[in-house]
């Protein structure tokens, strides 16, 4: 089902903002190529991604244990490691990627299809 997001204009590159479309709860990024979603909560512990970090090589790393994922493709590229010992918890809480959504952009207005 298709989603409206809001005006492409009020997401400036290099930025990101939690949303929601519908019940799904997910955070929209602009990086130099496009406009890309990903589920809100990281697949580590949950927490929102919304104030997560979108580094130089366009992934997005999580604000608390630091997990790193690949904003196009959802792909884990570092997992948690953040505080030393957070690697204990990692044997329940084992890699998995981010759910992630296409993003397109229509006569100014963004729209998800989930
Ligand atoms: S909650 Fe995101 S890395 Fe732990």
């Amino acid at each position: 089902m298709r989603y409206e997001l809001c005006a492409s204009q009020d997401l400036p590159e290099g930025q990101s903002r939690a949303m929601k479309a519908g019940d799904t709860k997910l955070v929209v990024y602009h990086l130099s190529d496009g406009f890309y979603a990903t589920q809100a909560r990281c697949s580590h512990m949950f927490v929102s991604l919304g104030k997560g970090k979108i580094l130089k090589d366009q992934c997005v790393q999580c604000p608390l244990h630091r997990a790193k994922f690949d904003i196009r493709t959802g792909a884990v590229t570092e997992w948690a490691n953040f505080p030393p010992g957070v690697q204990i918890l990692n044997v329940v809480r084992g890699e998995k990627a981010l759910e992630t959504w296409p993003v397109t952009e229509e006569g100014g207005q963004l729209y998800v299809e989930i």
